[in-house]
């Protein structure tokens, strides 16, 4: 693979570096690295022109298909320092395999998923200076698709542009491991089955701003997304799978086709395998669960996603009542799986399943 990527990807390194942010006040997303990752697809040439280039604005022609029909995908990863000053990649062929699978969903030409991970790991390695080191802090990695076709017509795009940006981030939100309160959304569906919701593209998040607004001004931090057909069924919160401790079980929405398939969902349920406790994947109802709160027996919530790594849920408000989990504390077994991530992102603990990828070595890192 290294072989190939020499011949198919050319690298163009900034003569211009950028001034890098103050990493104690970094929240998510603000500040670009140095580099970015592109390649192009025109019908009847595939994906070409593979490069890593100096970050900064692309040309645009305003007929763009992305901006007026919303053909575009994107992926969320990110890269940890570990305490020898390695760093590593986590699960990144499962942010590839979900990629192709939004590409297929949205009518985009899928990518080599082997190639661009090498792409990947080689404009890390370039802004590897970038990689903040302390806990709590990594390198979160956008890659990302956009139609680029300059035509009107509401047909697939014939030409696009992949590209991967990187972003020193902190925590998602600014409540950081400190419990959030919820708005169940009685009004507004994120997805339904059949449409798009089990894929990462931009519309899903559009289409959430709203009923977010709504739950910040009623004083919540987040969105609890119901079913679309039934209004009944928990899907997720905010940009996050959710599970909820009931009694001695975690209980969490199976994938019911319009949940967002998430990896660090999956790496939760192992974890919780892996501890001995008891996981549920199956419909819940939002009544079923307010119940198990009134009866005292919904004693821990909380969000899992990249960007949020894992969001404990203070409190519900539904119907305009509100429903307190655990005291509105984090849970016990919530700070445990937090602990239990990070320290297997960042390489503290030993990599028993096999998830992480070293990038960058010790020695390396050092040198
Ligand atoms: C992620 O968790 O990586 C996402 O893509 C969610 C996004 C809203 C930041």
């Amino acid at each position: 693979m290294q072989g190939e990527l020499n011949n198919q990807l050319k690298i163009e390194k900034t003569t211009s570096p950028r001034v890098k942010p103050d990493y104690d006040k970094l929240g998510f997303g603000i500040h670009l690295t140095d580099h970015m990752f592109t390649m192009d697809f025109e019908s009847g040439k595939g994906w070409h022109d593979a490069k890593i280039v100096p970050y900064g604005p692309i040309p645009m022609d305003p007929a763009a298909k992305v901006f007026h029909y919303g053909q575009t995908i994107f992926e969320g990863m990110k890269a940890y320092t570990g305490p020898d000053g390695s760093i590593r990649l986590f699960r990144p062929e499962k942010n590839f395999e979900r990629f192709n699978r939004s590409c297929r969903r949205m009518n985009i030409p899928e990518v080599d998923a082997a190639f661009v991970l090498e792409a990947l790991k080689e404009l890390v390695r370039i802004d590897r200076e970038w990689v903040p080191a302390e806990p709590g802090m990594s390198l979160y990695i956008r890659p990302f698709v956009i139609a680029t076709e300059p035509q009107l017509g509401a047909t697939p795009s014939l030409s696009y542009k992949m590209m991967i940006i990187l972003s020193p981030v902190g925590a998602y939100y600014e409540e950081g491991l400190n419990p959030v309160r919820i708005h169940v959304e009685t009004r507004d569906v994120r997805a339904v089955v059949g449409g798009v919701g089990e894929a990462k593209t931009a519309g899903n998040y559009a289409a959430s701003m709203q009923a977010q607004e709504n739950a910040h001004a009623a004083g919540y931090s987040q969105v609890l997304w119901l079913d679309g057909v039934h209004r009944r069924y928990v899907e997720e919160v905010g940009s996050m799978n959710v599970f909820f401790r009931i009694g001695d079980k975690v209980v969490t929405p199976a994938l019911s086709g319009s949940i967002l398939q998430g990896i660090t969902r999956d790496s939760v349920i192992h974890l919780l395998r892996d501890l001995d406790i008891e996981v549920e994947e199956r419909p819940i109802t939002i009544d079923e669960l307010c119940g198990y709160a009134e009866d005292g027996t919904l004693l821990e919530a909380f969000g899992t996603g990249t960007a949020a790594v894992i969001s404990p849920i203070g409190e519900i408000g539904w119907n305009g009542r509100s429903y307190s989990i655990g005291g509105g504390q984090t849970g016990e077994w919530t700070q445990r799986l937090y602990d239990e991530l990070t320290s297997l992102q960042r390489g503290d603990s030993e990599d028993r399943f096999g998830w992480t990828q070293t990038i960058v070595g010790a020695e390396a890192a050092r040198g």
